[in-house]
């Protein structure tokens, strides 16, 4: 069974391909480098023995979308590629909106002429946005708060509608919390360009010394030691997750929505204490105030995950923070010296 990745030379989509390749698959990769590095594609192949099949496009460009479905004989879709902060996503909404939806939109048009009728949707629990509660269930309403959200909540309400239209489709959307941790080789990782926006590629980068100390935005939220609470999930358990939900899609039709968390909200505190036990390093950090738009505290209920996908997460907080550092240390500036 051939499966093409969308993204799939980024953080999430390449340990998602050696995921799928240990179970079986074959995997086709459609990635513009925007955000990555060709290198992985040769890590892939060191870690499983196989290099994927890549097309270097611009997925939004259906002219050469067209022509990689002309030749590849695509059985399922999982859709990475896209823009993901949310920061520049409020600095550039136009860039965001044109790239994340445009991509989607090539996609189902693709699909819709090749008749590919499964798809696996990368959303994120941002679509929640400002909820009422702090553990966020599927049939919660979306209501994103920033346009790198609500890309994902348009494109999530567009699959929707396609799955409506076409009883045949079979859509899942994950839900993603915070993705850390890296594949336990220590040969591919999360590789952000500039500065790291999430907490944990700055934590590793502090602690091999590229950066001086770790802001911590704010300490005087709501929750046990004042800082900010999220659900923190291992990569290589998400990427299983995918796994699942492609087996889900086989059997079922439909749009279907899934948490992808461990149901369990660690603060910033805690992060940085396990992984200054577990990897033995100091991270030196300085309180700052709260940053725009971050929410006190959530987490996943993965409870639907469980019962419909049978997946649920296996690593702990020990792994997500000996893996990212094994990650770091053996590629201390990612894969850009190759
Ligand atoms: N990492 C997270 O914290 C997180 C959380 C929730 C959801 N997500 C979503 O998961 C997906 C993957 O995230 P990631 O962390 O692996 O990000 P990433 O930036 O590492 O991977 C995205 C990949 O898509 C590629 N890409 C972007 N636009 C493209 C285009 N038009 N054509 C071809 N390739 C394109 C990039 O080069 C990159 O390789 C994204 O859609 C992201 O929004 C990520």
């Amino acid at each position: 069974m051939k499966i093409l990745l969308t993204g799939g030379a980024g953080y999430i989509g390449s340990h998602t391909c050696i995921e799928l390749i240990e179970s079986g698959y074959e995997v086709v990769i459609a990635d513009d480098f925007s955000n990555s590095s060709m290198a992985v594609l040769k890590r892939i192949k060191e870690i499983t023995g196989v290099e994927p099949t890549l097309y270097n496009i611009d997925v939004a460009d259906i002219a050469s979308l067209d022509e990689l479905f002309a030749k590849e004989k695509i059985d399922a879709v999982i859709h990475f590629a896209g823009f993901k902060a949310v920061g520049e996503s409020c600095e550039k909404p136009t860039m965001y909106y044109r790239n994340n939806i445009d991509t989607t939109l090539s996609l189902l048009e693709c699909m819709e002429k090749y008749n590919v009728k499964r798809f696996v949707f990368s959303s994120s629990a941002t679509v929640y946005g400002n909820a009422d509660r702090v553990e966020y269930v599927e049939d919660m309403p979306t209501n994103a708060v920033n346009p790198y959200g609500r890309t994902k909540m348009f494109i999530e309400h567009i699959l929707m509608d396609a799955s409506c239209a076409d009883k045949e489709l079979s859509v899942v959307l994950l839900r993603y919390f915070n993705p850390i941790g890296a594949h336990e080789s220590g040969l591919i990782g999360d590789n952000p360009n500039g500065i790291p926006n999430n907490l944990m590629p700055y934590i590793t980068q502090v602690a091999v010394g590229k950066r001086e100390r770790l802001s911590v935005f704010g300490n005087d939220y709501p929750t046990p030691d004042g800082t900010g609470v999220r659900d923190y999930i291992h990569v290589c358990d998400l990427a299983a997750g995918h796994v699942a939900a492609l087996r889900y899609s086989e059997k079922n039709r439909g749009c279907e929505a899934f948490n992808l968390g461990t149901g369990v909200g660690y603060s910033v505190m805690d992060i940085v204490k396990t992984f200054e036990r577990v990897n033995n390093v100091k991270i030196p950090y300085v309180v700052t105030p709260r940053r725009d738009g971050d929410l006190p505290e959530y987490y996943a209920n993965p409870a639907k995950a469980l019962n419909v996908l049978g997946w649920k997460t296996e690593k702990t907080l020990e792994d997500m923070c000996a893996d990212s550092w094994r990650w770091q240390m053996k590629n201390p500036n990612g894969y850009t010296e190759e």
